[in-house]
């Protein structure tokens, strides 16, 4: 068979991604509303975004920063902490201003020091999430300083996820930005309560991108990329069609200069071409009459949203992609810089 050279789905929706605010957000929320119909927008700004009324303040920063013309609705999560207050998560959630709430593991990645010290500890706000059906986006990751940076999402899973799932069972959950073989079997063995969201840069790259040859600050984010066979295991999973996995980029814009550091911050900013990076990969594994279920359907099902009335075409060409961007006043590495990749989006 001729390989397809145009490909045309349901509108796709990003549900994971950072805006950040201020300048960078103007910057980058056109990038992603160009793509996408929806984002589930994460709430670690400085501060983070703990209550309803933040979320709802935020959510118009957003949106003043979409560009005239553009259809774009960004969906609204609140930061967790050891002391949310389950009525204002469930007023947030009943009344449409928050779509979900995240929960961040203290210091597991950026902006998450005010995150949960021990999940036990909010046991209350997950049994509420539970009764009214408000998902919950998870970072899993242990923080423990003697856990190995590679086996932390695999520790997480044993001492937090699981034991989760298990004492909530009604609780849906959204394993995001997963990087292991270990967290596809635990998505795979759990109920439909349990979904996952996988980046482009996790099918991609391996951790070889971020070391071999020098240090490669625009390669690194949290969970960092893992070895091959992980790798292997979630272009897996992204196109075996399984209604449990779906497309979230964690775009994470950061200023070149505060990634080329010698503290470099985490976080690939994979906004501007984030449809032809995903399609590459579902073209390289044979997979383009898949893309549409991962892009477009399985998180909307997920989510009990709505799917996109609109289509949008990519077509087999060639997408340059620039070194840098602009992110407010300072420029941002994108994921593939100096790139070309194989699809173009074209309407
Ligand atoms: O690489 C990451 N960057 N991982 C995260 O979990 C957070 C994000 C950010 O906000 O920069
Ligand atoms: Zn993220």
């Amino acid at each position: 068979m001729a390989p397809r050279d145009t490909i045309t789905i349901r509108r796709p929706d990003d549900w994971h991604l950072h805006f950040r605010d201020g300048a960078t957000m103007q910057a980058v929320v056109p990038h992603t509303a160009r793509q996408f119909a929806r984002a589930i927008v994460m709430p670690n700004l400085s501060p983070p975004v703990t209550t309803t009324a933040m979320a709802a303040a935020y959510r118009e920063r957003i949106v003043a920063a979409v560009p005239e013309g553009v259809d774009f609705t960004p969906l609204m999560t609140a930061y967790l902490t050891d002391d949310t207050d389950p009525d204002d998560l469930a007023r947030g959630f009943e009344s449409g201003v928050l779509t979900a709430a995240k929960l961040y593991p203290a210091g597991a990645t950026t902006n998450s020091a005010s995150g949960v010290t021990d999940v036990r500890r909010i046991d209350r706000v997950l049994e509420r999430m539970a009764d009214i059906g408000m998902p919950l986006c998870v970072h899993g990751e242990v923080t423990s300083a003697e856990i190995d940076i590679f086996d932390r999402e695999a520790v997480f899973i044993e001492r937090v996820l699981q034991p989760l799932v298990e004492r909530l069972p009604d609780l849906r959950v959204i394993f995001e930005h997963i990087t292991t073989r270990q967290a596809v079997d635990f998505v795979d063995q759990s109920s439909d309560n349990v979904a996952a969201t996988i980046t482009p840069q996790h099918l991609h790259i391996n951790r070889n991108a971020i070391l071999v040859g020098g240090i490669r600050p625009h390669m690194y984010c949290l969970p960092v990329a893992k070895r091959e066979e992980h790798r292997l295991a979630l272009r897996k999973a992204a196109t075996s069609g399984s209604a449990k996995y779906f497309l979230g980029t964690d775009s994470a814009p950061h200023h070149r200069h505060a990634k080329e550091s010698d503290c470099g911050c985490a976080g690939i900013f994979n906004a501007p071409f984030a449809l032809e990076s995903y399609l590459a990969v579902f073209d390289e594994e044979n997979a383009l009459d898949r893309f549409e279920g991962f892009a477009s359907l399985n998180g909307p099902r997920f989510y009990r949203l709505p799917v996109n009335e609109e289509t949008i075409t990519l077509e087999r060409s060639e997408t340059r992609v620039p070194g840098e961007v602009e992110g407010g006043g300072e420029p941002v590495v994108p994921f593939h810089a100096g790139e070309t990749l194989g699809w173009r989006l074209v309407g």
